[in-house]
């Protein structure tokens, strides 16, 4: 059967979703492999492809070696000794397996000292729950998972949550979310109804009106499924105007998140589709709002007292870091709208908010905040 150019051809699509998981594991890898307390790293790519598309495009395999080998040299030059990290490859289809075997081994692209390549050729579905198992007894160890099917037939929510459940892994789904969405709009079919009515009470999913508001109603309903102890973030690739697919991104660490976040937001920078903040208040400006300006004012509205790593946290899950919410607070300082005092409530020196990593974990509670 003659394959889909699709599938043979590597897309722009596939190159922003790559790049999206080649970065972010950059990132996740740099910090875990010399955290001083990870012993091990085990990455697992459950449908690989065969690594090099005809094109001269390259899949999720090579950018994942790419990554360790590189990681591994840097440290190396630095007199660096890191975690091993064990690659896991799986592809149903065996000749797709033998054929990124035969790249790897002629492109050289990885040395047993970075830790044990394994191979496999076997249907998702038969291997998830050992899986599971599997990052569940890890000891000191860390797992990051990528998902990348064709559709989104096989998948389930509640696979994504035994995943996450050990508390030792992250994980990076991709999704076609147009076609899910053009079949919501003509009426859920099976397979989508199934993957949503994992999520919620069917009868109470609304039909949406652009596939990104159905991406929104998708990550939201996730959210509420995996509970607080998760989180959820997206990263939507437009192939074109009536494509788009989306990459849903779920951790169980704050940190883990954190990178992630980094990592979308530097692509969306370079991209010059990123962060603009325009203060708002200023007589000569065109009101503008910004939607974690509008979020943060609404929760600094309400009677409970708000610290710094709530912000913090509160920030992050809603898709932005840290230093977009200290611009945000660093203007509404500026034009008199935001009080910020310490626990004895004294206060504090201008354009200090403490919303990062460090102090939610040393500080959660050095300062709270009080719209004036
Ligand atoms: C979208 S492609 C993966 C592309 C790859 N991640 C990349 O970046 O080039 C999906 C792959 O999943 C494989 N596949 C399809 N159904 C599968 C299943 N049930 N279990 C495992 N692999 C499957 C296909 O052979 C195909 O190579």
């Amino acid at each position: 059967m003659a394959k889909r150019k699709s599938q043979l051809v590597m897309l722009d699509h596939s190159k922003a979703k790559v790049m999206l998981l080649q970065k972010y594991l950059e990132k996740y890898l740099n910090i875990i492999a010399n955290d001083g307390f990870t012993k091990k790293i085990n990455v697992f790519d459950l449908f690989c492809g065969e690594g090099v598309y005809e094109n001269n495009g390259e899949g999720s395999p090579i950018a994942i070696l790419k990554t360790l080998k590189d990681l591994h040299f840097i440290n190396k030059a630095k007199n660096k000794s890191i975690t091993k990290v064990d690659l896991f490859f799986n592809d149903k289809d065996e000749s797709k397996i033998s054929k990124l075997k035969s790249i790897i081994d002629e492109k050289k692209l990885h040395y047993t000292d970075f830790g044990k390549l394994t191979f496999s050729s076997k249907d998702y579905k038969t291997i998830i729950e050992s899986l599971a198992g599997y990052i569940q007894g890890l000891n000191n160890e860390k797992a990051f998972v990528f998902i990348d099917p064709y559709g989104y037939k096989e998948i389930r929510a509640s696979e994504i949550k035994k995943l996450l459940q050990s508390k030792k892994s992250e994980v990076l789904l991709f999704l076609p979310t147009q076609f899910m969405y053009r079949f919501n709009e003509k009426g859920t079919p099976e397979a989508l109804i199934q993957i949503i009515e994992e999520l919620v009470d069917i009868k109470s999913w609304k039909p949406s009106l652009s596939v990104y508001q159905f991406i929104d109603q998708f990550k939201d309903a996730l959210k509420n499924y995996l509970g607080r102890d998760y989180f959820v973030d997206t990263f939507s690739i437009e192939k074109d105007a009536s494509t788009v697919f989306c990459l849903f991104f779920f951790s169980s660490h704050i940190r883990g998140f954190e990178k992630m976040l980094e990592t979308k937001w530097q692509i969306d920078d370079d991209e010059g589709k990123g962060w603009s903040y325009e203060q708002t208040g200023n007589l000569f400006a065109v009101y503008k709002t910004n939607p974690l300006e509008e979020k943060l004012i609404s929760l600094l509205s309400s009677n409970r007292k708000i610290h710094n790593g709530d912000i913090y946290e509160f920030t992050l899950r809603n898709g932005f870091l840290g230093k977009h919410a200290t611009e945000i607070f660093n203007s509404l300082q500026a034009n008199g709208k935001l009080e910020v005092l310490s626990t004895n409530n004294e206060k504090v020196r201008k354009g200090a908010f403490y919303v990062s990593y460090e102090n939610y974990k040393s500080s959660p509670q050095k300062v709270y905040f009080k719209l004036k």
